[in-house]
């Protein structure tokens, strides 16, 4: 494939393969936000924001080494269940590569942006009545009977490709400050990027290139109607609790069972971590406050900034640390919740005065 010594297949020498189905991905940005981290009181903060991949979410990190993979084993059909963003992944990279792909989704929960993705990059999307969990159910299923190959995070080789989000957190962080950050925040929905980052972690400390003091606390944020894990990390619990009712304005973590569990505790604890739930306001005031600086956000990204503001009001991450959120989604892929949270648009005659009488008694507001 082209591109392949780029973004993600720069780090081949930790991935499977030496080139996989590219577009290319990776190589996001490590964005500064100075009035955020001044309003937070840390010390650094920066955005990796991962929805500056070519389908808009961290999923292509994964897709390009999961698609490569289903090449290799010359499989037929390639399906997951998805809250919407690892279905416009997989719809992309599987038509890429020339595979067919089928995509179980959530009816109605899920954000437009994703699905127009779906539908346009060739997949066949079936709409169940039922939540994510239960999409990924019957995807298992499936998959066990051999009619499908499976490409959610259950799927270590996706893991695999989110490996490189850690990689270049630290690179960058590091040649920008000389430092490696104390903590990093991200969304959970199934724990796939924490059981990612924890597994990138490890190989670096094994290898000798990140001291074991070094490596980040890995802190994880849920919505406050979906978060089995941070129940689980509450009560100190070796396994997680299935919640079947779940409700979010986050869609993409809207997820009652988060099937990286047994990759993703070890992680959050070993590392000195915790995980925390945000109400849907702290979500939406974080993703006005990140698009004020530029950074256009779904909500499931923004709870990673909402988590790490309640972390500093209940006092557990101090004014001293170098902090990375990651921003997993980007804001075109759910338009309906940034008209929502953003200005309204105010009508105005077809004549310049009126524009202008307008905007003198409005101005201000
Ligand atoms: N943020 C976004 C924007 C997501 O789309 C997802 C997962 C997550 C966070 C959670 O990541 O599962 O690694 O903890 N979306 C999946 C999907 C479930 O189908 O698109 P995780």
């Amino acid at each position: 494939d082209e591109s392949t010594s780029l973004g993600v297949w720069r780090y081949a020498a930790a991935l499977p393969f030496e080139e996989g189905v590219s577009l290319p991905e990776g190589d996001t940005p490590l964005y500064e936000v100075p009035r955020l981290e001044g309003d937070l009181g840390v010390r650094n903060l920066r955005i990796k924001h991962e929805g500056m991949n070519p389908t808009g979410s961290f999923k292509d990190r994964g897709m390009t080494v999961g698609v490569r993979v289903a090449r290799e084993l010359g499989v037929d059909r390639l399906a997951c269940a998805s809250t919407g963003n690892t279905s416009a992944a997989l719809a992309a990279y599987g038509g890429r590569a020339g595979l067919e792909t089928l995509v179980l989704l959530p009816s109605g929960k899920v954000a437009a942006g994703k699905v127009a993705q779906a539908a346009l990059h060739g997949a066949r999307i079936l709409e169940v009545d039922a939540n994510f969990d239960s999409c990924l159910d019957i995807v298992q299923n499936l998959a066990a009977r051999g009619e499908a190959y499976l490409l959610n995070s259950l799927n270590p080789f996706r893991l695999e490709g989110q490996k490189t989000i850690g990689f270049e957190i630290l690179e960058r962080f590091y040649a920008e400050t000389g430092r490696f950050p104390d903590r990093i925040v991200l969304p959970v929905g199934n724990a796939g990027n924490t059981a990612a980052l924890y597994k990138a972690f490890r190989e670096l400390v094994e290898s000798g290139a990140l001291a074991p003091g070094d490596v980040p606390k890995l802190t994880g944020v849920q919505a406050e109607g979906a978060a089995p894990m941070v129940e689980a990390v509450e009560n100190d619990a070796d396994e997680v609790r299935r919640w079947e009712a779940v409700e979010t304005i986050a869609t993409a973590i809207r997820i009652g069972n988060p099937v990286n569990a047994p990759k993703a505790l070890p992680g959050i604890r070993e590392t000195g971590g915790t995980a925390v739930a945000v109400s849907d306001d702290e979500i939406t005031d974080a993703q006005r406050a990140l698009a004020a600086e530029g950074v256009g956000v779904e909500p499931a990204s923004a709870a990673s900034v909402a988590g790490l503001r309640r972390l500093r009001e209940d006092g557990v991450v101090d004014a001293g640390e170098d902090v990375v959120c990651l921003t997993t989604g980007h804001l075109l892929k759910d338009p309906d919740a940034a008209a929502l949270a953003g200005r309204d648009p105010e009508p105005v005659a077809n004549d310049t005065d009126a524009v202008l009488a307008h905007l003198d008694g409005r101005s201000g507001s």
